[in-house]
């Protein structure tokens, strides 16, 4: 686990320009000045248990934290509005899945974690996400610091054209993680799974591993850099049936140490392997838009056996979607 300090450490104050180059390289993105949000659950401070859960799901357990708690937020691409009025809580090393059908803005939701939406020129937020009572879009906060904090995986494997040692290492370096790199780049790689499948073989390309083990790689690149939180978007999409419960199994291990978000379109694996569910879907708004919004969030065993909202019951049961 990461022990870096505290407290964020305000290393490039800008207002969130919302404009960057549309790339979405997360690794590249992420730089070597950061610093850490606050790493010790343990000391989140008291204001925190005055914030009002906004849940749909009713009542926290108390030996839940809040790990980010998301208040009106609202997205826009462009004029488009693509969240509206999203409030919720995710849990400190809970998995919660994010489900609902395509274009409800599931990724658009799960890159507002990691303002990962502002690279894409002309987004905009409303609202605001605390992460451990820390507001993620305050003018002092750094966004590429968020980023190595709030590690992301993609729903298509994306190793580099480097060699498997390399592509951890590569996350390692540009995130200035101190120590010794080769047992970095092993630890990362034991972390995710793969270690015992590419020990003979760590200068071979990482793009010579097949698809499950390139999503391994890539987890144990995002696990590298030394994140607090994971977000999955659909990380076992183009993966088969064997390979996708090797991830799950790991995704559950990573639960110990990790706070992760997971959007999915398999309903199966939403139901086994998160603890809580969000479900998102496209709300008529007025002039004929439409909008993404989270219509129910809670736990997962009751969400998907006794759904509030009659949307989720005809998305769980495949009537909708
Ligand atoms: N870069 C972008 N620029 C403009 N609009 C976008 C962009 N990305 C997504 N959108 C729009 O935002 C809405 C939500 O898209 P998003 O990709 O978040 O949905 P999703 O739930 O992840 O869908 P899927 O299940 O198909 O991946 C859609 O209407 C989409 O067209
Ligand atoms: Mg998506």
């Amino acid at each position: 686990m990461i022990t870096s300090p505290t407290q964020i450490q305000i290393t490039s104050p800008q207002k969130h320009s919302r404009t960057g180059d549309g790339s979405i390289d997360l690794v590249a993105a992420t730089s070597t000045d950061f610093v850490g949000l606050r790493t010790d659950p343990e000391a989140l401070p008291s204001s925190l248990s005055g914030i009002k859960s906004q849940n749909f799901g009713g009542a926290k357990p108390a030996s839940l934290t809040a790990e980010f708690q998301v208040s009106n937020l609202n997205m826009f691409y462009g004029s488009a509005q693509a969240l509206k009025n999203v409030n919720l809580e995710i849990y400190q090393r809970q998995i919660t899945a994010i489900i609902g059908p395509s274009g409800c803005g599931k990724s658009t939701f799960l890159r507002c974690f990691n303002r990962m939406n502002e690279l894409i020129p002309n987004t905009r937020i409303e609202g605001q996400i605390l992460f451990r009572a820390q507001d993620l879009y305050a003018p002092n906060v750094d966004p590429v610091a968020v980023r190595k904090t709030i590690g992301m995986v993609f729903q298509k494997p994306n190793p580099f054209p480097k060699s498997i040692f390399d592509n951890v290492a590569y996350a390692a370096q540009i995130n200035n993680i101190k120590g010794n790199l080769k047992e970095i780049v092993e630890h990362a790689l034991i972390q995710a799974e793969l270690w015992g499948e590419v020990k003979d073989k760590l200068k071979q390309s990482g793009l010579a591993l097949s698809g499950g083990q390139q999503q391994r790689l890539c987890i144990a690149r995002a696990l590298a850099a030394q994140p607090e939180v994971i977000l999955m978007d659909e990380p076992c999409a183009s993966l088969d049936p064997i390979a996708t419960l090797r991830i799950e199994e790991l995704v559950r291990d990573l639960k110990k140490e990790f706070t992760i978000v997971i959007v999915t379109h398999n309903m199966q694996q939403a139901a086994r392997l998160s603890d809580y569910t969000a479900m998102m879907t496209i709300t008529e708004q007025e002039e004929g838009k439409r909008t993404g919004t989270v219509i129910e969030h809670g736990e997962t065993r009751h969400l998907f056996t006794k759904p509030r909202d009659s949307r989720t019951e005809d998305y769980i049961t495949g009537r909708f979607g």
